[in-house]
C-alpha cells in the first residue's frame, strides 16, 4: 500500500504532490505554434464555435469550483455570457437552452449522477455538449458530444486535487481556443497567456515548497472550530474551493464569502481570534482586498494573507503571509489553491482524521 502511495503517507499528499506532473500532462499536445488547439477535443468547425451564444458549465463539488473559474476566464477571454450551476438545480430548474448554448460539463470521475442527468438534459434540448473528465470512457464521456481528458492519472483520495487543478487546465485552454476561433484576443495576447500557461508546471513545483510553513500554521488551525476565507474574482472561486477542502476531512466549519459582501452579515461573526484566511492575489482587486483585511482586522481577526511573491503590503497587515510564485492574475488559482489543499491536508492529520476516507463522502456519488 505505501508503494502505491509513491512513499506519501496518504493518497491526497501523492495526488497534492503529481500537480506539477498533471498539469503538463493536461497540456501536452493541445498547443500549437504558441496558441491553444483543441481541434482533436472538439469537433465543432470554427463556423460553429462562431455560433455559440452561450456557456454553462454544470458539475458537483470540486468540478463546480472549477466551473466558477471557468466563468471568470472564458467571460474575460471569449467576451461570451457564462453561467455556472450545480448539477442538482441546473436539471431541474429549465435552464434556457438552444442549439446555440455549449454545456461543458466537468467531473473527474464522469459517473456523478447529477452531472449526467444534466448532460441529457442538454442533450434533450439540443444544445452541444463538452465534457471535461479524467476518465476515458467514463458515462459522462461516452454520452458527450465532445471530450477533454484530462491527464491528472487515477485521483484515490475522496477530496479532489490534482483532479481540480487539470480541470482549470482544460478550461485555461478551452477559453483560448475559442478566443483565437472567434477573434476576441490578439495573437499576441494569446501567445502570451500560452507561454504563462506552460510555465505553471514548474510554478506549482516551486509552490509546493510552502509545504514545512503550512504544516505549521496547519497546527494551529487544527485547534478552532470555525473559518472564514475571503477573496474577490477569481479568489473567491479558490476561496471556496479551499474552505470545501477544509469541511471535506477536518469537518472544521468554514465558510468563504466574497470579500466585499462582508459588511452585510460575515462581518457580524468576526470576533477576537477568529481565523480568516485572505486571499490577495488579484492585482487589479489588490486595493480593495487591503481594506477588507483592515476591516477583519479591526474586529480582532487571526489573518492568513496569501499573496504574491514579493509584496510588501500584506506583511504589514496579516498575521502570517503565504507568498505565491507571480504569474498572470488569469491563472493565479492554480497555484493559490495549492497551500490551501496543504492546509486542509495538514489540519486533517494534525486533528488525526482519515485523510482519504472521510465519514459520509463517497469518491463518486452514481446515485441521486
Ligand atoms: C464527490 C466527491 C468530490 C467531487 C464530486 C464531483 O462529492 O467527493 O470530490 O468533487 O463528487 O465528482 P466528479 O467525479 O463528478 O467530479
Amino acid at each position: 500500500v505505501t508503494a502505491e502511495k509513491g512513499g506519501y503517507d496518504h493518497f491526497m499528499l501523492k495526488e497534492i504532490h503529481e500537480q506539477p506532473r498533471a498539469i503538463r500532462d493536461t497540456l501536452t499536445g493541445r498547443v500549437k505554434g504558441g496558441q491553444a488547439d483543441l481541434s482533436r477535443e472538439i469537433a465543432l468547425s470554427p463556423e460553429e464555435l462562431r455560433e455559440i451564444e452561450r456557456i454553462h458549465f454544470v458539475a458537483c463539488g470540486t468540478a463546480y469550483h472549477a466551473g466558477l473559474v471557468g466563468k471568470y476566464v472564458i467571460e474575460e477571454l471569449v467576451r461570451i455570457p457564462v453561467e455556472v450551476d450545480v448539477a442538482s438545480e441546473y436539471r431541474y430548474r429549465n435552464p434556457i437552452l438552444t442549439p446555440r448554448t455549449l454545456v461543458v460539463v466537468v467531473s473527474q470521475s464522469g459517473e456523478t449522477a447529477d452531472t449526467l442527468a444534466a448532460l441529457r438534459e442538454a442533450k434533450k434540448a439540443g444544445s452541444r455538449v463538452l465534457a471535461i473528465t479524467n476518465v476515458v470512457g467514463s458515462t459522462v464521456a461516452r454520452e458527450a458530444d465532445d471530450v477533454f481528458i484530462t491527464q491528472a492519472g487515477p485521483e484515490i483520495a475522496v477530496a479532489s486535487t490534482k483532479a481540480y487543478t487539470s480541470q482549470l487546465i482544460a478550461i485555461y485552454l478551452l477559453g483560448l481556443y475559442l478566443a483565437w476561433i472567434r477573434g476576441t484576443r490578439s495573437e499576441a495576447e494569446l501567445a502570451e497567456v500560452v507561454k504563462h500557461l506552460e510555465g505553471l508546471p514548474e510554478l506549482a513545483e516551486r509552490t509546493l515548497q510552502l509545504e514545512g510553513a503550512v504544516r505549521l500554521l496547519a497546527a494551529e488551525i487544527a485547534k478552532k472550530e470555525d473559518l472564514f476565507y475571503i477573496g474577490r474574482g477569481l479568489d473567491y472561486a479558490v476561496a471556496l474551493e479551499g474552505s470545501l477542502k477544509l469541511k471535506e476531512i477536518t469537518y472544521i466549519h468554514s465558510e468563504a464569502y466574497t470579500a466585499g459582501e462582508l459588511k452585510h452579515g460575515t462581518l457580524a461573526l468576526i470576533e477576537e481570534g477568529v481565523p480568516v484566511i485572505a486571499l490577495a492575489t488579484q492585482t487589479a482587486l489588490y486595493d480593495k482586498m487591503v481594506s477588507n483585511i483592515e476591516e477583519v482586522k479591526a474586529r480582532g481577526a487571526r489573518v492568513l494573507g496569501i499573496a504574491l511573491e514579493g509584496d510588501e503590503e500584506l506583511h504589514k497587515l496579516a498575521d502570517e503571509v503565504l507568498t505565491i510564485p507571480r504569474t498572470l492574475s488569469l491563472l493565479t488559482p492554480v497555484l493559490t489553491v495549492i497551500p490551501l489543499q496543504l492546509l486542509a491536508y495538514h489540519a486533517c492529520v494534525a486533528r488525526g482524521y482519515d485523510v482519504d476516507k472521510p465519514r459520509n463522502l463517497a469518491k463518486s456519488v452514481t446515485v441521486e
